[in-house]
């Protein structure tokens, strides 16, 4: 008989998560209801955000309990629909679980139907087609209103959504700065991703190489780390300059203790704007930024890179190893079924 394999939570993580938070479990295939449909899912995407859905705690989604199977973004095919306006055979990006089979309907958050182009693999759906390059996209022009000229600074920038950034940026006529957190990821994405230059957060003075780079400071700061590098950013922006609040993962295993922030004198200094973001809040801006991100694609304009972990076992080891800065890209899991 075929089931239902599930990731469920073993324990809260309380520091950095570990393969043993995670347990692997069993369970009939779900049937779906009126209005809905089944999936079988094809990759998960692997995102820091569920590190904030796994302490027991609640942020802008309810914690998932001991025992609960872990939600997570995926790429699947409609298997069994009830629902007319998804069929078999279709593919579809959504906030899922990690498991083999998922219901799913049309309120389903980040739900995307999709139409993957000859040429272009499905697992791109997953990240620079998916969350992480919508995310960049709308990111830079929805929050940081971004233009031609500008200096644009990137943290996380050899991951998934930071790659994205600094090349949409790129392509937006912008001067670009990636913080990373290894020589060889500096060396990565000056090289790999086309960014104009690279500053090693645990051996460079940020401000000051910012500052060397861009005398003037950066107008945009695009953040997905927060704690010490936005802290650092903060008198290495321009007048007036914008500050995007995507993630701020230095401080996701330190949620009692967060990174304290000491520069916000800067924001009224340099009368600085800070703008945080979800994009489940952007659904309707998706589908133009994914046609743009395809066009880009397709015209080789944008390199993707992907961190695959094959096998749905693997998925809490390819988790933690997200958390712990050991990809570039962006990591996501293939299910073997
Ligand atoms: N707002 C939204 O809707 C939205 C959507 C998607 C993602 N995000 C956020 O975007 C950020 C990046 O996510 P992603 O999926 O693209 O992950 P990713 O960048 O592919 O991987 C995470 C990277 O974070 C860096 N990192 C880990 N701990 C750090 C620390 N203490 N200080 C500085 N950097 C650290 C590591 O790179 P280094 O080796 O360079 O340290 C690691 O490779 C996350 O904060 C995530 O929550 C937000």
């Amino acid at each position: 008989m075929i089931t239902n394999r599930q990731v469920v939570l073993a324990s809260y993580v309380t520091d950095a998560a570990q393969p043993e938070n995670f347990a692997l479990s069993e369970g009939p295939i779900p049937e779906p209801a009126e209005g809905e449909f089944l999936l079988r899912n094809m990759y998960f995407s692997m995102e820091p955000a569920i590190r904030g859905w796994v302490d027991g705690k609640a942020n802008y989604f309810a914690p998932i309990p001991i025992g609960g199977v872990i939600r997570g973004p995926s790429v699947g095919q409609v298997i069994k629909s009830r629902n007319n306006d998804f069929v078999e055979g279709e593919y579809v990006f959504a906030l899922n679980q990690w498991e083999d089979y998922s219901i799913c309907h049309s309120d389903a958050i980040l739900l995307e139907k999709l139409q993957p182009e000859d040429g272009i693999p499905l697992s791109y759906y997953v990240g620079s087609l998916g969350g992480a390059g919508a995310t960049a996209y709308i990111g830079l022009h929805e929050v940081g209103q971004i233009q031609a000229g500008q200096t644009v600074v990137v943290s996380a920038a050899a991951g998934a959504t930071g790659s994205m950034a600094g090349q949409i940026a790129k392509l937006c006529g912008c001067t670009v700065i990636g913080i990373v957190g290894s020589d060889d990821k500096a060396q990565l994405i000056v090289d790999e991703f086309g960014f104009d230059a690279a500053i090693n957060y645990k051996t460079d003075d940020i401000t000051a190489a910012v500052m060397a780079i861009a005398p003037e400071g950066a107008d945009i700061y695009f953040d997905n780390v927060g704690g010490p590098v936005l802290n650092a950013m903060l008198p290495a922006m321009k007048v007036y300059g914008r500050i995007v609040g995507c993630g701020m993962i230095s401080d996701y295993n330190r949620t009692d203790n967060p990174n304290p922030i000491t520069n916000l004198w800067e924001m009224v200094s340099r009368q600085l704007t800070m703008q945080g973001f979800l994009l489940p809040t952007y659904q309707a801006k998706v589908p133009a930024a994914m046609a743009q991100l395809e066009e880009w694609i397709r015209a080789e304009k944008i390199t993707v890179i992907e961190n695959i972990t094959e096998g749905f076992a693997n998925t809490p080891t390819a988790f933690c190893e997200l958390m712990s800065g050991q990809t570039v890209g962006k990591a996501l899991v293939k299910i073997d079924l």
